[in-house]
C-alpha cells in the first residue's frame, strides 16, 4: 500500500507544531513541509521547500495566516489536482471560501498548539460524508476530534484556538502578583508552572464550578480571591475577551470575502 502524503504549508507556530504530531505517530504516511521563509524543521532530516511543484493526491494542510490565502491561491491553486483533501487551521477562513476556488473535498480544522505533544482535541468541520483517505482517522491518533457546525467555529476559535492564551496571560498575572507580594521571578514561575500543571488533575464531570466549591472554605483564602473578582466583575472581563476574540474571528471572514 502507497503511504498517504500529507503537505504542510506554513511551518510556523501551528504548522511546526502539527508536524512535530505527525511525527511522533507517524507510520503509514509522508509529512512534506513547505514554508517561504522556514526557520524551523521539527524533524531530523527533513527538508522545507520554498514552492509546491504540483501535489497531485494526499493531504495539504494549510497552516499559513488568514492575511496570506489569497495570494496562495493565485500562485498555487492550478498545481492542486482536485483529489487532494484540503484542510485549513486558518481562524476566520470558512469552508464556502475555499469552495469558490476548489472544487476538492474541503476539512477544516481548529485545533491549538497542544497538537505538537499528541494532546490536542481537534474541533472540526468538513464539507464531505466519509473519511476521505482516512485523514481523520490519522488525526484521531494525535488526540481526539470531534465535529461541529460551521456556524459554531467562531466561538470555538475564540475559546478553543486561542483558548491556551487565556488561560497563560491569567498564569504570567499571576506571577506577577506573586513577586508583588514577596517572591523572587523564578520562585514566582516555578510555583506557577507545578499549579498549571496540577490543573488536569482537577478536571472532573461535575463540572469546574464544583471544583471551586471544593477548594474554598466559609470565610478562607479562596472566598476572599474568589469575592474580589466578583468585586471587579471578572465574569464580565473575560465575558468580552472571548466576544472579542470571537467578533474578530467574524470579522476576518468578511474581511477574506471582501478582499
Ligand atoms: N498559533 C496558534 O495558536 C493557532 C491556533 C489555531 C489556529 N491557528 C491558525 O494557524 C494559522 C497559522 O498560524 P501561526 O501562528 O502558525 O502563524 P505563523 O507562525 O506566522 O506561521 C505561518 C507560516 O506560513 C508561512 N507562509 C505564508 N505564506 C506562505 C506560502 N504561500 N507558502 C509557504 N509558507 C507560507 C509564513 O511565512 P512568513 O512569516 O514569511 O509570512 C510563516 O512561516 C493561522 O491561520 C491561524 O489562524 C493558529
Amino acid at each position: 500500500m502507497v503511504n498517504l502524503d500529507i503537505h504542510i504549508v506554513g511551518v510556523g507556530n501551528l504548522g511546526s507544531s502539527l508536524a512535530t504530531g505527525l511525527n511522533n505517530i507517524n507510520k503509514d504516511f509522508n509529512v512534506h513541509l513547505y514554508d517561504q521563509n522556514p526557520e524551523f524543521s521539527p524533524m531530523k532530516n527533513s527538508v522545507i521547500k520554498n514552492e509546491i511543484d504540483f501535489i497531485n493526491d494526499g493531504v495539504l494542510v494549510l497552516c499559513i495566516k488568514p492575511k496570506d490565502i489569497k495570494q496562495f491561491i493565485s500562485s498555487y491553486s492550478d498545481k492542486i489536482s482536485d483529489n487532494v483533501l484540503i484542510c485549513s487551521v486558518l481562524a476566520g477562513v470558512e469552508t464556502s471560501y475555499f469552495e469558490k476556488y476548489f472544487d476538492n473535498k474541503i476539512l477544516r480544522l481548529m485545533p491549538n498548539l497542544s497538537i505538537k505533544k499528541n494532546t490536542w482535541f481537534i474541533p472540526y468541520t468538513k464539507n464531505y460524508d466519509d473519511d476521505y483517505l482516512s485523514f481523520l482517522k490519522i488525526l484521531n491518533k494525535l488526540g481526539s476530534i470531534s465535529e461541529y457546525d460551521e456556524k459554531l467555529f467562531h466561538v470555538i476559535t475564540s475559546i478553543y484556538g486561542s483558548g491556551p492564551a487565556w488561560y497563560l496571560e491569567l498564569s504570567a498575572k499571576i506571577v506577577e502578583a506573586g513577586q508583588k507580594l514577596g517572591l523572587e521571578n523564578a520562585e514566582a514561575n516555578r510555583i506557577v508552572e507545578e499549579l498549571v500543571n496540577s490543573l488536569p488533575s482537577l478536571i472532573s464531570e461535575e463540572g469546574f464550578a464544583k471544583t471551586v466549591d471544593k477548594i474554598k472554605s466559609p470565610n478562607g483564602t479562596t472566598e476572599a480571591g474568589l469575592n474580589s473578582l466578583e468585586m471587579d466583575s471578572f465574569d464580565k472581563i473575560i465575558h468580552n475577551a472571548i466576544n472579542s476574540a470571537t467578533n474578530r474571528s467574524k470579522e476576518i471572514s468578511q474581511e477574506i470575502n471582501n478582499d
